[in-house]
């Protein structure tokens, strides 16, 4: 037999508190009458400032909410917005989607109305990531095609350049020049086999992986590498995170390719960071399964990226190195794509950088 739930004013009152969306419950003379935990925590207002208070003056820079409301409350009809509407809390803009409904009373009469909010941050973010990910997916492809227009014609520069060392006389001041050739031509024979990479994977060889482990040890080697410089490196991983399925060679290359380049944007000293945590409330869908995500943050004090350029960080060949290839970041995009993830990353110019990796976790 089924045990039936006792329906009181508490019951009410613990799912309303525990509903993910923000509710607000706008009364006679626009009081709020009710602000649930997750409308505090979508528009950074606390209950005890908005309970009681003017709804329209709370809400004063939040217009095209304040429109809605005023159209529900006047005309009896359930409005919303799924686009626009943006909640500046702690000076940061958020999207939410808002539906406002009409509270009515048995006689028809409307009373207030019902707003319901939607933090869309995440999904906004998808759009982002898919967008971006179809933009690189064009270019590599035209870069690939050209990685391999070049491929043949290089093998012979290179040859021709090895011919001609050998019939130079071993002290032959000439023989600057064609080690030079020899070694740019190695140069762009290793960008053309990272592009082709890109461009044809392996293959993936999905086993369980253990993260933390990973990320120590490319810090331990990282570190030795370091030495004459004073680098403090800091972790914080959290131990309730389990081993994620993937592929560990390229997992080793994404990482190893966000700390470098964290390590080569900081001079002597710096403050190279890594933790781990895991995203409850971050779902993305895939196939229409849900899968819990954990992000790991690399962040660094080195000198940042500028505003101009952080659009541009996931292209291939954008480099602002003398010795840099640009293909770093583009095969990161890739890796963290064909393991379901997301990457992004934030800047302050002259403060330093942090990259953000999601990747799902087992259920
Ligand atoms: N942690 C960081 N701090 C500052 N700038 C960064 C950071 N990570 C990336 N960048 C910027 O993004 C650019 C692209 O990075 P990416 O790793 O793709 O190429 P690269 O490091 O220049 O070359 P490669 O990785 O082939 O050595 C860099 O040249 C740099 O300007
Ligand atoms: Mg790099």
């Amino acid at each position: 037999m089924t045990q039936r739930v006792k329906i009181g004013t508490d019951y009410f009152a613990t799912v309303i508190d525990s509903v993910g969306d923000g509710i607000i419950v706008v009364g006679r003379d626009d009081l709020i009458t009710l602000f649930n935990p997750a409308a505090e925590e979508i528009t950074g207002i606390s209950g005890n400032q908005a309970l009681e208070a003017v709804f329209g003056k709370v809400f004063s820079t939040e217009k095209t909410l304040l429109e809605m409301v005023a159209k529900t409350v006047r005309t009896g009809l359930t409005t919303s917005d799924h686009q626009n509407i943006v909640v500046h809390s702690t000076g940061k803009t958020k999207p939410v989607s808002a539906t406002c409904a009409p509270m009515m009373l048995d006689s028809g009469e409307t009373v207030g109305a019902i707003v319901t909010l939607k933090d869309i941050t995440y999904i906004r973010e998808l759009e982002a990531a898919v967008r971006q990910a179809d933009r690189l997916s064009t270019m590599g492809t035209l870069a690939a095609g050209l990685a391999h227009e070049i491929k043949n014609p290089l093998g012979g520069i290179k040859g021709a350049a090895q011919l001609l060392e050998r019939e130079l006389c071993e002290e032959s001041e000439l023989r600057e020049y064609t080690r030079v050739m020899i070694r740019e031509t190695e140069r762009i024979d290793h960008i053309i086999r990272e592009l082709l990479e890109l461009a044809s994977p392996r293959g993936m060889l999905i086993a369980p992986v253990a993260i933390h482990r990973l990320l120590s040890d490319i810090l331990l080697l990282e570190k030795q590498t370091k030495a004459g410089r004073d680098i403090r490196f800091i972790t914080g991983f959290d131990p309730s995170i389990p081993d994620i399925l993937g592929d560990e060679e390229m997992l080793k290359r994404l990482f190893l390719n966000l700390i470098r380049n964290s390590l080569e944007a900081m001079g002597k000293n710096g403050v190279l960071s890594v933790s781990s945590r895991v995203l409850s409330d971050y779902r993305l869908a895939q196939n229409e399964k849900f899968a819990r995500m954990m992000a790991i943050e690399i962040s660094d004090n080195g000198t940042g990226i500028a505003a101009a350029d952080i659009e541009n960080i996931w292209t291939p060949f954008f480099t602002t190195k003398s010795g840099g290839s640009g293909l770093g970041l583009t095969i990161c995009h890739k890796i963290v794509s064909e393991h379901h993830g997301m990457i992004k990353a934030e800047s302050e110019p002259g403060r330093g950088t942090k990259f953000t990796v999601l990747l799902p976790l087992l259920q």
